[in-house]
């Protein structure tokens, strides 16, 4: 498939999702967070894509946010609009993915940026990358789950000052928040994260992506995470994955995960 605003590249079953507007700062217009979904929703379905790492074009930026010029002239009900669309297309789209997302951070992360990489399973951040929520400084607030994932991660009080100071924190800082999983040199960035890739993929696909969904339960109102883990257990023990893994550790040999 052919897209204007983002590459997809796939090898030995990890995609590559690149955004790739660069005299923009690789920013999330409509357009772009379109074509993300459609991408994801492929490889998603793909049954032969197992990782998948998000990144941005170029070596200043993952995504400088959402796109301003396209939302400077909305009313209360395009914000509305904007927003709610946005966290249904991409954002909960992606962090209810059963197929694990990395997001690569190659640079700045802002608004929109770290709101997309923090819809994302994980992240690893190339040493030179800068995060932040600066929506207030423009009068808004973050509008894709940034208000709700950043306290996830960082705890209340860190988010409440990053949000409400507009600032940005170094990959070391956001490291020590556990907002990034590793910092690393930029060069060794989609290696790195490749590397990690490798290791998921020796493990059950059906398990991985049962697994991803009992973490988010934790986070769902209204939702007993501890019954969603008790079912996903059981269930596991109806798939071939299952005797699969199970058989090959008693066969003292490695395991080839079917996927079903
Ligand atoms: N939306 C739309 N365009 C953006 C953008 C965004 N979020 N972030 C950067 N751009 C554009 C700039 O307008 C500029 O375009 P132009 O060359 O046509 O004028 C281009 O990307 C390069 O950005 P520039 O600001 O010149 O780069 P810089 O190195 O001076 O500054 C940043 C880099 C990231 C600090 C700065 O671009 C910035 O603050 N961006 C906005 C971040 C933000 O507030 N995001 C939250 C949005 S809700």
């Amino acid at each position: 498939m052919n897209y204007e605003n983002i590459l997809v590249e796939t090898s030995e079953n990890i995609a590559v999702v690149t955004i790739n507007r660069p005299t923009k700062l690789n920013a999330l217009n409509r357009a772009t967070i379109t074509e993300l979904h459609e991408a994801f929703k492929l490889l998603n379905n793909s049954g032969e894509v197992r990782v998948i790492i998000v990144t941005g074009t170029g070596d200043k930026a993952f995504v400088a946010g959402a796109d301003i010029a396209e939302f400077a002239n909305f009313n209360v009900e395009d914000g509305q609009k904007l927003a709610a669309l946005g966290q249904e297309l991409l954002f909960d789209y992606l962090q209810n993915m059963g197929t694990p997302v990395i997001a690569a951070v190659n640079g700045f992360a802002l608004g929109g940026g770290l709101e997309l990489a923090m819809a994302a399973h994980f992240r690893v951040a190339s040493d030179n990358a800068k995060m932040g929520l600066p929506e207030v400084s423009l009068g808004v607030i973050p509008g894709y789950g940034g208000t709700q994932r950043l306290p996830q991660l960082v705890g209340k009080g860190r988010a409440m000052e990053m949000i409400m100071t507009a600032g940005m924190v170094t990959a070391d800082e956001a490291k020590a928040y556990g907002l990034v999983n590793h910092v690393v040199p930029q060069a060794e960035l989609i290696d790195f994260c490749k590397g990690i890739a490798a290791k998921i993929l020796k493990n059950s696909p059906v398990a991985i992506s049962r697994a991803i969904e009992a973490i988010n339960a934790n986070y769902e109102d209204g939702v007993n995470g501890y019954n969603v883990e008790v079912t996903a257990f059981g269930e596991s023990f109806g798939t071939e994955d299952f005797k699969e893994g199970t058989t090959a550790f008693l066969e003292k040999r490695k395991a080839a995960f079917p996927g079903k």
